[in-house]
């Protein structure tokens, strides 16, 4: 594992903008994993200006999300589909049809989470995933005392992320209270990690996930068993970490 600071979130957004845009130049046609959440939105408008300039083409790559509330529409404002267009998709020249996330509105969710597997595997698998950690440890929407060998799922939310996400909705009634989310078995088969975190919120969750006893209590400690995974983050959410 590599762990990679940055003086801050700006830096911390320019450093993984930086091997994403090098896995695209490498490898035109690569499957990325892409994360939503309040971390890596610096990271996508990083891509999206170096895009403008001319330093990266998307119109090769293919996506996969992590994650996605069962019950919300795509265009819903707060679905991660709607995220993605508006952060990042809708801002460069990726061709839609090749970007994924689970269907929040599908009828038969064993079904859905099946086919969206079977969608990843199609692909070929995900050659670099971007992942946040939530505060709780958990990545994607595997909440804490998930098993480990869980491929794509529907995950009943637990109330610390509900209230987390409380601030995104008109009332906490309209907080879905399910999600689809790829499992840690999937997150696992990537080929690449990256890690992205920033703030000192993040430094005691960011410490037991990576030096800690890997353990599905804290869903993040599993990279460490992962071949290939870099962290980028700031100092504040390195804090805890004797770097030199
Ligand atoms: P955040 O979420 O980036 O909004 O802190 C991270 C996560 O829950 O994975």
């Amino acid at each position: 594992m590599k762990i990679i600071q940055a003086a801050d979130y700006q830096g911390m957004c320019r450093k993984a903008a930086n091997i994403l845009s090098a896995q695209v130049i490498l490898f035109p046609n690569s499957v990325l994993g892409l994360a939503t959440g309040s971390t890596p939105l610096g990271v996508y408008q990083q891509l999206a200006e170096w895009y403008r300039k001319g330093d990266i083409d998307f119109s090769r790559v293919k996506t996969v999300n992590l994650d996605e509330y069962r019950g919300l529409a795509p265009t819903h404002e707060q679905s991660y589909r709607n995220y993605m267009n508006v952060n990042f998709f809708d801002k460069v020249n990726i061709v839609k049809e090749n970007t994924n996330t689970p269907d929040g509105l599908a009828t038969d969710t064993e079904a859905e989470c099946a086919r969206y597997e079977a969608l990843i595997s199609s692909l070929g698998g995900v050659d670099l995933q971007l992942l946040g950690i939530g505060h709780n440890g958990h990545i994607g929407f595997n909440e804490p005392d998930e098993a480990f060998d869980k491929i794509t799922h529907c995950v009943k939310l637990n109330q610390r992320t509900l209230e987390a996400n409380a601030r995104f909705f008109s009332s906490m009634d309209d907080v879905p209270k399910y999600a689809y989310s790829m499992g840690i078995k999937t997150i696992m088969q990537a080929r690449k990690i990256l890690l992205v975190v920033n703030g000192g919120d993040k430094a005691d969750i960011l410490h037991a996930a990576l030096t800690g006893p890997v353990t599905p209590r804290v869903p993040g400690s599993i990279l460490q068993l992962h071949p290939d995974v870099t962290v980028v983050a700031d100092e504040k959410a390195l804090a805890r970490f004797d770097l030199v």
